[in-house]
Protein backbone atom coordinates (compact mmCIF):
# COMPACT_ATOMS: atom_id res chain seq x y z
CA UNK A 1 0.00 0.00 0.00
CA UNK A 2 2.76 2.63 1.54
CA UNK A 3 4.73 1.66 -2.08
CA UNK A 4 1.80 2.66 -4.37
CA UNK A 5 0.54 5.95 -2.76
CA UNK A 6 0.95 8.96 -5.15
CA UNK A 7 3.31 11.66 -4.34
CA UNK A 8 3.72 14.93 -5.49
CA UNK A 9 5.80 15.56 -8.45
CA UNK A 10 7.56 18.76 -7.53
CA UNK A 11 8.01 21.34 -4.44
CA UNK A 12 6.12 23.96 -6.41
CA UNK A 13 3.47 21.64 -7.32
CA UNK A 14 2.12 21.17 -3.70
CA UNK A 15 2.84 24.57 -2.73
CA UNK A 16 0.16 26.03 -6.29
CA UNK A 17 -2.11 23.51 -4.74
CA UNK A 18 -1.54 24.40 -1.04
CA UNK A 19 -2.34 28.15 -2.68
CA UNK A 20 -4.77 27.27 -4.55
CA UNK A 21 -6.62 25.37 -1.80
CA UNK A 22 -6.53 28.63 0.19
CA UNK A 23 -7.40 31.48 -2.26
CA UNK A 24 -10.97 31.21 -3.09
CA UNK A 25 -14.38 32.68 -3.35
CA UNK A 26 -13.24 33.40 0.95
CA UNK A 27 -10.21 35.87 -0.72
CA UNK A 28 -12.54 37.73 -2.84
CA UNK A 29 -15.79 38.19 -1.32
CA UNK A 30 -15.74 37.36 1.95
CA UNK A 31 -12.86 39.17 3.38
CA UNK A 32 -13.30 42.63 2.05
CA UNK A 33 -17.08 42.43 3.63
CA UNK A 34 -15.54 41.60 6.51
CA UNK A 35 -12.95 44.39 6.67
CA UNK A 36 -15.38 46.96 5.73
CA UNK A 37 -18.02 45.45 8.38
CA UNK A 38 -15.67 45.32 11.46
CA UNK A 39 -13.76 48.23 11.48
CA UNK A 40 -11.81 48.50 8.35
CA UNK A 41 -7.53 48.97 8.75
CA UNK A 42 -8.19 47.85 12.41
CA UNK A 43 -9.45 44.61 11.23
CA UNK A 44 -6.28 44.18 9.94
CA UNK A 45 -5.23 43.88 13.79
CA UNK A 46 -6.83 40.81 14.94
CA UNK A 47 -6.65 39.56 11.46
CA UNK A 48 -2.86 39.32 12.09
CA UNK A 49 -2.61 38.42 15.33
CA UNK A 50 -4.96 35.37 14.69
CA UNK A 51 -2.66 34.63 11.45
CA UNK A 52 0.48 34.31 13.60
CA UNK A 53 -0.58 32.68 16.61
CA UNK A 54 -3.02 30.56 15.03
CA UNK A 55 -3.27 30.23 10.89
CA UNK A 56 0.61 30.16 10.27
CA UNK A 57 1.07 27.53 13.57
CA UNK A 58 -2.02 25.26 12.30
CA UNK A 59 -0.94 25.57 8.94
CA UNK A 60 2.70 23.67 9.73
CA UNK A 61 1.08 21.63 11.93
CA UNK A 62 -0.91 20.31 9.42
CA UNK A 63 1.87 19.76 6.92
CA UNK A 64 3.46 17.91 9.33
CA UNK A 65 0.94 15.39 10.65
CA UNK A 66 -0.24 15.36 7.23
CA UNK A 67 3.42 14.09 5.82
CA UNK A 68 4.27 12.11 8.68
CA UNK A 69 1.19 10.05 7.85
CA UNK A 70 1.32 9.56 4.35
CA UNK A 71 4.71 7.95 4.99
CA UNK A 72 2.92 5.52 7.03
CA UNK A 73 0.77 5.16 4.38
CA UNK A 74 -2.45 7.12 5.91
CA UNK A 75 -3.76 10.81 4.24
CA UNK A 76 -6.87 11.28 5.64
CA UNK A 77 -7.72 12.07 9.36
CA UNK A 78 -9.15 8.69 10.46
CA UNK A 79 -5.37 7.37 9.51
CA UNK A 80 -3.53 10.22 10.07
CA UNK A 81 -4.48 10.84 13.86
CA UNK A 82 -4.38 7.31 14.26
CA UNK A 83 -1.32 6.85 13.38
CA UNK A 84 0.02 9.73 15.59
CA UNK A 85 -2.06 8.82 18.56
CA UNK A 86 -2.48 4.75 18.68
CA UNK A 87 -5.81 4.51 20.55
CA UNK A 88 -9.31 4.14 18.67
CA UNK A 89 -10.78 7.97 19.44
CA UNK A 90 -8.53 9.32 17.05
CA UNK A 91 -9.68 7.59 13.88
CA UNK A 92 -13.23 8.29 14.85
CA UNK A 93 -12.47 11.93 16.14
CA UNK A 94 -10.46 11.99 12.81
CA UNK A 95 -13.67 11.25 11.20
CA UNK A 96 -14.62 14.39 11.34
CA UNK A 97 -11.66 15.34 9.00
CA UNK A 98 -13.18 13.99 6.43
CA UNK A 99 -16.92 14.55 6.65
CA UNK A 100 -15.90 18.57 7.54
CA UNK A 101 -14.70 19.34 4.23
CA UNK A 102 -17.09 17.15 2.34
CA UNK A 103 -19.91 19.16 4.18
CA UNK A 104 -18.19 22.65 2.94
CA UNK A 105 -18.22 20.98 -0.51
CA UNK A 106 -22.11 20.70 -0.96
CA UNK A 107 -22.50 24.51 -0.99
CA UNK A 108 -19.15 25.31 -2.02
CA UNK A 109 -19.21 23.43 -5.33
CA UNK A 110 -23.06 24.64 -6.07
CA UNK A 111 -21.72 28.29 -5.73
CA UNK A 112 -18.79 27.70 -7.77
CA UNK A 113 -21.21 26.36 -10.87
CA UNK A 114 -22.84 29.82 -10.29
CA UNK A 115 -19.93 31.22 -11.75
CA UNK A 116 -19.94 28.92 -14.30
CA UNK A 117 -23.08 30.07 -15.48
CA UNK A 118 -22.15 34.17 -15.22
CA UNK A 119 -19.59 33.07 -17.44
CA UNK A 120 -21.50 31.70 -19.92
CA UNK A 121 -24.05 34.68 -19.75
CA UNK A 122 -21.46 37.25 -19.59
CA UNK A 123 -20.30 35.59 -22.99
CA UNK A 124 -23.38 35.64 -24.51
CA UNK A 125 -23.92 39.31 -23.88
CA UNK A 126 -26.82 38.79 -21.56
CA UNK A 127 -25.37 40.24 -18.36
CA UNK A 128 -24.68 42.75 -19.72
CA UNK A 129 -28.39 43.76 -20.50
CA UNK A 130 -29.30 42.55 -17.42
CA UNK A 131 -26.61 44.49 -15.55
CA UNK A 132 -27.88 47.67 -16.58
CA UNK A 133 -30.10 48.26 -13.61
CA UNK A 134 -30.37 46.87 -9.68
CA UNK A 135 -33.44 45.76 -10.13
CA UNK A 136 -32.81 43.76 -13.56
CA UNK A 137 -29.17 42.06 -12.27
CA UNK A 138 -31.10 41.29 -8.73
CA UNK A 139 -34.23 39.64 -10.42
CA UNK A 140 -31.54 37.74 -12.98
CA UNK A 141 -29.50 36.66 -10.11
CA UNK A 142 -32.63 35.76 -8.38
CA UNK A 143 -34.14 33.50 -11.25
CA UNK A 144 -30.41 31.84 -11.85
CA UNK A 145 -30.80 30.56 -7.93
CA UNK A 146 -34.35 30.20 -7.89
CA UNK A 147 -33.83 27.70 -11.10
CA UNK A 148 -36.45 29.53 -12.62
CA UNK A 149 -33.65 30.69 -15.98
CA UNK A 150 -33.89 27.40 -18.33
CA UNK A 151 -30.87 25.90 -20.41
CA UNK A 152 -31.34 23.28 -22.53
CA UNK A 153 -34.82 22.38 -20.88
CA UNK A 154 -33.36 22.32 -17.08
CA UNK A 155 -32.88 25.05 -15.24
CA UNK A 156 -30.12 26.62 -15.81
CA UNK A 157 -28.12 26.60 -12.25
CA UNK A 158 -28.44 23.12 -12.19
CA UNK A 159 -26.84 22.27 -15.65
CA UNK A 160 -24.43 24.32 -14.90
CA UNK A 161 -23.61 22.89 -11.56
CA UNK A 162 -23.52 18.85 -13.12
CA UNK A 163 -20.72 20.44 -15.23
CA UNK A 164 -19.07 21.82 -12.74
CA UNK A 165 -19.52 18.52 -10.54
CA UNK A 166 -18.61 16.53 -13.22
CA UNK A 167 -15.21 19.06 -13.48
CA UNK A 168 -14.12 18.17 -10.05
CA UNK A 169 -14.78 14.35 -9.68
CA UNK A 170 -12.85 14.41 -13.12
CA UNK A 171 -9.37 16.20 -11.89
CA UNK A 172 -9.38 14.33 -8.80
CA UNK A 173 -10.07 11.25 -11.20
CA UNK A 174 -7.14 11.96 -12.48
CA UNK A 175 -4.69 11.69 -9.09
CA UNK A 176 -2.61 14.28 -7.42
CA UNK A 177 -0.20 14.74 -10.38
CA UNK A 178 -1.97 14.35 -13.35
CA UNK A 179 -5.61 15.85 -11.58
CA UNK A 180 -4.65 18.52 -8.92
CA UNK A 181 -0.89 18.99 -9.36
CA UNK A 182 -1.27 19.80 -13.28
CA UNK A 183 -4.21 21.88 -12.86
CA UNK A 184 -2.18 24.28 -10.04
CA UNK A 185 0.33 24.74 -11.99
CA UNK A 186 -1.94 26.05 -14.58
CA UNK A 187 -4.44 27.44 -13.17
CA UNK A 188 -2.66 29.55 -9.90
CA UNK A 189 -0.48 31.72 -12.84
CA UNK A 190 -3.60 32.28 -14.51
CA UNK A 191 -5.06 33.52 -11.44
CA UNK A 192 -2.42 35.75 -10.44
CA UNK A 193 -2.41 37.41 -14.38
CA UNK A 194 -6.19 37.91 -13.99
CA UNK A 195 -6.03 39.35 -10.51
CA UNK A 196 -2.95 42.05 -11.61
CA UNK A 197 -5.01 42.52 -14.82
CA UNK A 198 -8.02 43.54 -12.39
CA UNK A 199 -5.94 45.10 -9.73
CA UNK A 200 -4.37 47.51 -12.20
CA UNK A 201 -7.81 48.76 -14.14
CA UNK A 202 -9.04 49.51 -10.71
CA UNK A 203 -6.05 51.01 -9.30
CA UNK A 204 -6.17 53.58 -12.28
CA UNK A 205 -9.97 54.37 -11.70
CA UNK A 206 -10.51 57.88 -10.85
CA UNK A 207 -11.34 58.28 -7.06
CA UNK A 208 -9.42 55.23 -6.09
CA UNK A 209 -7.84 56.64 -3.67
CA UNK A 210 -11.22 57.26 -1.68
CA UNK A 211 -12.61 54.02 -2.06
CA UNK A 212 -9.27 52.56 -0.68
CA UNK A 213 -9.86 55.02 2.23
CA UNK A 214 -13.36 53.68 2.74
CA UNK A 215 -12.05 50.35 3.00
CA UNK A 216 -8.68 51.01 5.04
CA UNK A 217 -9.13 54.14 7.31
CA UNK A 218 -9.34 52.22 10.56
CA UNK A 219 -12.01 52.22 12.79
CA UNK A 220 -10.08 51.73 16.52
CA UNK A 221 -13.28 51.77 18.58
CA UNK A 222 -14.02 48.56 17.00
CA UNK A 223 -11.66 46.60 18.59
CA UNK A 224 -13.23 46.59 21.69
CA UNK A 225 -16.15 44.46 19.87
CA UNK A 226 -15.43 40.88 20.90
CA UNK A 227 -17.35 39.94 17.39
CA UNK A 228 -14.71 41.71 15.46
CA UNK A 229 -11.82 39.64 16.49
CA UNK A 230 -13.94 36.21 16.35
CA UNK A 231 -14.94 37.81 12.56
CA UNK A 232 -10.67 38.18 12.00
CA UNK A 233 -10.04 34.50 13.57
CA UNK A 234 -12.86 32.44 11.36
CA UNK A 235 -11.40 34.33 8.35
CA UNK A 236 -7.87 33.73 8.63
CA UNK A 237 -8.79 29.60 9.09
CA UNK A 238 -10.99 30.11 6.67
CA UNK A 239 -8.98 31.72 4.01
CA UNK A 240 -6.34 29.19 4.61
CA UNK A 241 -8.00 26.09 4.47
CA UNK A 242 -6.86 25.12 8.08
CA UNK A 243 -8.40 23.17 10.32
CA UNK A 244 -10.79 20.63 8.34
CA UNK A 245 -8.28 18.48 7.20
CA UNK A 246 -7.68 19.49 3.41
CA UNK A 247 -4.37 20.55 4.15
CA UNK A 248 -3.52 17.51 6.21
CA UNK A 249 -4.38 15.16 3.41
CA UNK A 250 -2.52 17.64 0.63
CA UNK A 251 0.74 17.36 2.70
CA UNK A 252 0.22 13.56 3.09
CA UNK A 253 1.35 13.04 -0.23
CA UNK A 254 4.51 15.34 0.35
CA UNK A 255 7.98 13.17 0.01
CA UNK A 256 9.81 12.22 3.63
CA UNK A 257 12.37 14.33 3.09
CA UNK A 258 11.13 17.39 1.18
CA UNK A 259 10.64 20.84 3.33
CA UNK A 260 7.40 21.60 4.85
CA UNK A 261 8.86 24.96 6.66
CA UNK A 262 9.22 27.17 3.61
CA UNK A 263 6.56 25.78 1.43
CA UNK A 264 4.04 26.20 3.40
CA UNK A 265 4.64 29.75 4.74
CA UNK A 266 5.13 29.60 0.54
CA UNK A 267 1.83 28.85 0.04
CA UNK A 268 0.06 31.26 3.12
CA UNK A 269 1.84 34.08 1.60
CA UNK A 270 0.48 33.96 -1.99
CA UNK A 271 -2.97 33.75 -0.06
CA UNK A 272 -2.23 36.55 1.42
CA UNK A 273 -1.51 38.81 -1.37
CA UNK A 274 -4.56 37.22 -3.18
CA UNK A 275 -6.75 38.08 0.07
CA UNK A 276 -5.37 41.46 1.49
CA UNK A 277 -3.77 42.73 -1.96
CA UNK A 278 -6.16 41.78 -4.61
CA UNK A 279 -9.46 41.22 -2.49
CA UNK A 280 -8.95 44.25 -0.24
CA UNK A 281 -8.60 46.35 -3.54
CA UNK A 282 -11.09 44.73 -6.14
CA UNK A 283 -14.74 44.73 -4.60
CA UNK A 284 -15.24 47.07 -1.77
CA UNK A 285 -13.48 50.41 -3.06
CA UNK A 286 -14.52 50.01 -6.85
CA UNK A 287 -18.19 49.94 -5.14
CA UNK A 288 -17.33 52.80 -3.17
CA UNK A 289 -16.61 55.06 -6.32
CA UNK A 290 -19.72 54.02 -8.41
CA UNK A 291 -22.33 53.36 -5.84
CA UNK A 292 -20.76 55.94 -3.14
CA UNK A 293 -19.69 55.14 0.89
CA UNK A 294 -23.27 54.85 1.67
CA UNK A 295 -24.29 53.21 -1.31
CA UNK A 296 -21.15 50.66 -0.75
CA UNK A 297 -21.92 50.10 3.07
CA UNK A 298 -25.64 48.66 1.91
CA UNK A 299 -23.85 46.57 -0.67
CA UNK A 300 -21.50 45.34 2.11
CA UNK A 301 -24.14 44.35 4.51
CA UNK A 302 -26.37 42.52 2.00
CA UNK A 303 -23.17 40.07 2.12
CA UNK A 304 -20.51 38.05 0.05
CA UNK A 305 -23.46 36.87 -2.78
CA UNK A 306 -25.03 39.55 -3.31
CA UNK A 307 -21.59 41.56 -3.69
CA UNK A 308 -20.21 39.13 -6.00
CA UNK A 309 -22.96 38.15 -8.19
CA UNK A 310 -25.24 41.56 -8.62
CA UNK A 311 -23.24 44.52 -7.42
CA UNK A 312 -20.40 43.88 -9.52
CA UNK A 313 -21.52 42.88 -12.85
CA UNK A 314 -23.06 46.26 -13.08
CA UNK A 315 -19.95 47.90 -11.54
CA UNK A 316 -17.99 46.30 -14.32
CA UNK A 317 -20.22 47.08 -16.81
CA UNK A 318 -19.78 50.98 -16.26
CA UNK A 319 -15.50 49.93 -16.90
CA UNK A 320 -14.14 51.57 -20.12
CA UNK A 321 -10.56 52.01 -21.34
CA UNK A 322 -9.48 54.90 -23.82
CA UNK A 323 -13.00 55.67 -24.27
CA UNK A 324 -14.32 51.59 -25.27
CA UNK A 325 -16.50 50.40 -22.71
CA UNK A 326 -14.59 46.96 -21.93
CA UNK A 327 -17.46 46.40 -19.36
CA UNK A 328 -18.15 42.44 -20.57
CA UNK A 329 -14.77 41.88 -20.79
CA UNK A 330 -14.20 42.57 -17.19
CA UNK A 331 -17.70 40.87 -16.30
CA UNK A 332 -16.15 37.54 -17.85
CA UNK A 333 -12.95 38.01 -16.19
CA UNK A 334 -14.30 38.84 -12.68
CA UNK A 335 -16.30 35.16 -12.82
CA UNK A 336 -13.73 33.42 -14.68
CA UNK A 337 -10.89 34.43 -11.76
CA UNK A 338 -13.98 33.44 -9.32
CA UNK A 339 -14.30 30.55 -10.77
CA UNK A 340 -10.88 29.83 -11.17
CA UNK A 341 -10.53 30.51 -7.14
CA UNK A 342 -13.15 28.04 -6.65
CA UNK A 343 -11.80 24.89 -8.35
CA UNK A 344 -8.84 24.93 -7.03
CA UNK A 345 -10.50 25.12 -3.56
CA UNK A 346 -13.55 22.67 -4.50
CA UNK A 347 -10.94 19.82 -5.46
CA UNK A 348 -8.92 19.88 -2.07
CA UNK A 349 -12.27 19.27 -0.20
CA UNK A 350 -12.73 16.51 -2.07
CA UNK A 351 -9.52 14.88 -1.79
CA UNK A 352 -9.67 13.97 1.96
CA UNK A 353 -12.88 11.76 0.60
CA UNK A 354 -11.24 10.60 -1.56
CA UNK A 355 -7.68 9.33 0.72
CA UNK A 356 -9.67 7.71 3.34
CA UNK A 357 -11.48 5.44 0.80
CA UNK A 358 -7.94 4.60 -0.98
CA UNK A 359 -6.03 4.40 2.28
CA UNK A 360 -7.98 2.64 4.50
CA UNK A 361 -10.80 0.83 2.26
CA UNK A 362 -7.88 0.18 -0.44
CA UNK A 363 -10.46 1.04 -2.93
CA UNK A 364 -8.63 1.77 -6.54
CA UNK A 365 -9.21 5.49 -7.60
CA UNK A 366 -11.88 4.93 -9.83
CA UNK A 367 -14.10 2.89 -7.42
CA UNK A 368 -13.52 5.93 -4.78
CA UNK A 369 -14.84 8.33 -7.09
CA UNK A 370 -17.86 6.01 -7.85
CA UNK A 371 -18.77 5.80 -4.40
CA UNK A 372 -17.79 9.45 -3.35
CA UNK A 373 -19.29 11.41 -6.59
CA UNK A 374 -23.15 9.84 -5.89
CA UNK A 375 -23.25 10.07 -1.74
CA UNK A 376 -22.00 13.96 -2.61
CA UNK A 377 -24.44 14.36 -5.29
CA UNK A 378 -27.01 13.32 -3.28
CA UNK A 379 -25.77 15.63 -0.51
CA UNK A 380 -25.71 18.68 -3.66
CA UNK A 381 -29.07 18.17 -4.41
CA UNK A 382 -30.43 18.33 -1.16
CA UNK A 383 -28.77 21.66 -0.73
CA UNK A 384 -29.34 23.20 -4.08
CA UNK A 385 -33.19 22.12 -3.08
CA UNK A 386 -33.23 23.40 -0.16
CA UNK A 387 -31.50 26.48 -0.28
CA UNK A 388 -34.40 28.65 0.45
CA UNK A 389 -35.80 26.54 3.38
CA UNK A 390 -32.07 26.41 5.56
CA UNK A 391 -30.15 23.52 4.46
CA UNK A 392 -27.02 25.64 3.69
CA UNK A 393 -27.20 27.79 6.02
CA UNK A 394 -26.79 24.01 8.37
CA UNK A 395 -24.16 22.84 5.75
CA UNK A 396 -22.27 26.30 6.98
CA UNK A 397 -23.10 25.50 10.98
CA UNK A 398 -21.85 22.25 10.95
CA UNK A 399 -19.16 22.68 8.05
CA UNK A 400 -17.53 26.10 8.06
CA UNK A 401 -17.99 26.84 11.55
CA UNK A 402 -18.11 23.72 13.73
CA UNK A 403 -16.06 21.37 12.40
CA UNK A 404 -13.82 24.27 11.76
CA UNK A 405 -13.20 25.16 14.78
CA UNK A 406 -13.39 21.56 16.39
CA UNK A 407 -11.15 19.31 14.45
CA UNK A 408 -8.83 22.24 14.16
CA UNK A 409 -8.48 22.66 18.25
CA UNK A 410 -8.52 18.79 18.07
CA UNK A 411 -5.40 18.95 15.59
CA UNK A 412 -3.66 21.25 17.67
CA UNK A 413 -4.32 19.86 20.81
CA UNK A 414 -2.58 16.09 19.37
CA UNK A 415 0.14 18.15 17.91
CA UNK A 416 1.39 19.60 21.41
CA UNK A 417 0.20 16.85 23.24
CA UNK A 418 1.49 13.58 21.35
CA UNK A 419 3.97 14.74 19.03
CA UNK A 420 5.09 16.98 21.51
CA UNK A 421 7.56 20.02 21.54
CA UNK A 422 11.08 18.02 20.37
CA UNK A 423 9.44 15.18 18.70
CA UNK A 424 6.74 17.44 16.86
CA UNK A 425 9.38 20.17 16.10
CA UNK A 426 12.06 17.59 14.56
CA UNK A 427 9.32 15.71 12.44
CA UNK A 428 8.61 19.58 11.51
CA UNK A 429 11.99 20.15 10.30
CA UNK A 430 12.85 17.57 8.56
CA UNK A 431 14.10 18.40 5.00
CA UNK A 432 13.27 22.17 6.35
CA UNK A 433 14.52 24.77 3.56
CA UNK A 434 14.44 27.03 6.54
CA UNK A 435 14.07 25.51 9.75
CA UNK A 436 11.08 26.95 12.25
CA UNK A 437 12.00 30.22 14.20
CA UNK A 438 12.52 29.14 18.06
CA UNK A 439 10.72 31.80 18.90
CA UNK A 440 7.86 30.33 17.88
CA UNK A 441 8.12 27.09 19.60
CA UNK A 442 6.13 28.22 22.30
CA UNK A 443 3.71 29.54 20.47
CA UNK A 444 2.91 26.38 18.74
CA UNK A 445 3.24 23.88 21.47
CA UNK A 446 0.95 26.40 23.86
CA UNK A 447 -0.25 29.55 22.72
CA UNK A 448 -2.36 28.15 19.56
CA UNK A 449 -3.80 25.10 21.23
CA UNK A 450 -5.51 27.36 24.47
CA UNK A 451 -6.54 29.95 21.39
CA UNK A 452 -8.03 27.15 19.55
CA UNK A 453 -9.64 25.80 22.90
CA UNK A 454 -10.76 29.86 24.00
CA UNK A 455 -12.15 30.51 20.68
CA UNK A 456 -14.33 27.09 20.82
CA UNK A 457 -15.56 27.91 24.08
CA UNK A 458 -16.33 31.86 23.02
CA UNK A 459 -17.59 30.62 19.58
CA UNK A 460 -20.51 28.42 21.63
CA UNK A 461 -21.11 31.20 24.32
CA UNK A 462 -20.57 34.77 22.59
CA UNK A 463 -20.51 33.47 19.30
CA UNK A 464 -23.68 32.41 19.12
CA UNK A 465 -22.76 28.86 18.53
CA UNK A 466 -24.77 27.27 21.12
CA UNK A 467 -28.10 29.26 19.68
CA UNK A 468 -27.28 28.04 16.24
CA UNK A 469 -27.27 24.08 17.42
CA UNK A 470 -30.54 24.78 19.76
CA UNK A 471 -32.11 26.83 16.61
CA UNK A 472 -32.95 29.26 19.83
CA UNK A 473 -33.60 32.00 17.51
CA UNK A 474 -35.08 30.50 14.86
CA UNK A 475 -38.51 31.92 13.47
CA UNK A 476 -40.80 29.32 12.69
CA UNK A 477 -41.99 29.39 8.92
CA UNK A 478 -43.67 27.25 6.31
CA UNK A 479 -40.93 25.75 3.90
CA UNK A 480 -41.11 24.10 0.99
CA UNK A 481 -39.14 20.91 -0.51
CA UNK A 482 -39.23 19.29 -3.85
CA UNK A 483 -43.04 20.35 -3.62
CA UNK A 484 -43.17 19.66 0.44
CA UNK A 485 -44.61 21.76 2.94
CA UNK A 486 -43.25 21.82 6.27
CA UNK A 487 -42.17 23.70 9.17
CA UNK A 488 -38.60 25.05 8.56
CA UNK A 489 -37.77 23.36 12.33
CA UNK A 490 -39.12 19.98 10.86
CA UNK A 491 -36.99 20.53 7.42
CA UNK A 492 -34.06 21.52 9.57
CA UNK A 493 -34.34 18.56 11.81
CA UNK A 494 -34.31 16.30 8.61
CA UNK A 495 -31.66 18.04 6.92
CA UNK A 496 -29.30 17.22 10.59
CA UNK A 497 -30.57 13.68 10.36
CA UNK A 498 -29.55 13.18 6.96
CA UNK A 499 -26.05 15.15 8.05
CA UNK A 500 -25.76 12.75 10.80
CA UNK A 501 -26.21 9.56 8.80
CA UNK A 502 -23.42 10.62 6.56
CA UNK A 503 -21.35 11.21 9.43
CA UNK A 504 -22.07 7.81 10.98
CA UNK A 505 -21.72 6.28 7.67
CA UNK A 506 -17.68 7.37 7.84
CA UNK A 507 -17.40 6.08 11.38
CA UNK A 508 -18.88 2.74 10.20
CA UNK A 509 -16.31 2.78 7.51
CA UNK A 510 -13.47 3.52 10.04
CA UNK A 511 -14.64 0.24 12.26
CA UNK A 512 -14.41 -1.66 9.40
CA UNK A 513 -11.28 -0.67 7.97
CA UNK A 514 -9.88 -1.32 11.14
CA UNK A 515 -11.44 -4.09 11.50
CA UNK A 516 -10.51 -6.00 8.93
CA UNK A 517 -7.48 -4.15 7.00
CA UNK A 518 -4.97 -2.85 10.02
CA UNK A 519 -4.61 -4.65 13.22
CA UNK A 520 -1.60 -2.50 13.88
CA UNK A 521 -0.87 0.78 13.17
CA UNK A 522 2.68 2.39 12.10
CA UNK A 523 4.93 3.02 14.62
CA UNK A 524 6.55 6.36 15.09
CA UNK A 525 10.02 6.49 14.24
N1 LIG B 1 -9.91 28.72 1.53
C1 LIG B 1 -11.08 28.66 0.74
C2 LIG B 1 -11.54 30.08 0.41
O1 LIG B 1 -10.96 31.03 0.81
C3 LIG B 1 -12.20 27.92 1.38
C4 LIG B 1 -11.85 26.58 1.93
C5 LIG B 1 -11.98 26.32 3.27
C6 LIG B 1 -11.35 25.58 1.09
C7 LIG B 1 -11.61 25.11 3.80
C8 LIG B 1 -10.98 24.36 1.61
C9 LIG B 1 -11.11 24.12 2.97
O2 LIG B 1 -12.53 30.23 -0.25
Amino acid sequence: MQQSRESWASKIGVVLAVAGSAVGLGNFLVFPGRVAANGGGAFMIPYFIALILIGIPLAWMEWTMGRFGGMLGHGSAPGVLSAMVKRPYARYLGSIGVFGPLLILFFYVYIESWLLGFIWYALTGELAVASSSAETMGAFFRDYIGLKTTFSGIPAALFFFFIAFLLNFGIIYLGIRRGIETISKVLMPLLLVLGVIMLIRVLTLKGISSGLGFLWNPDFSRLLDINVWFAATSQVFFTLSIGIGTILTYASYVKKQQDIVLSSLTANAANEFFEVIIGGTIVIPTAVIFLGAAGAQDVARQGAMSLGFITMPMIFRQFTFMEANIGSIFQVLWFVLLFIAGLTSSISIIQPGISFLEDELELSKRKSVIVLAPVTLFYCLMVIFGMNAGAADEVDLWGFQFSLLFFGMIEALLFARIFGRDRGLAEMNRGADIRLPGFLTPVICYVTPAFLVVLLILWLTKGGGMDAILLNNLKEAQVSFIGLKMSNRTFIVLVRGCLLLFLAAINFAVYLAWKYKRSQDGVIQ
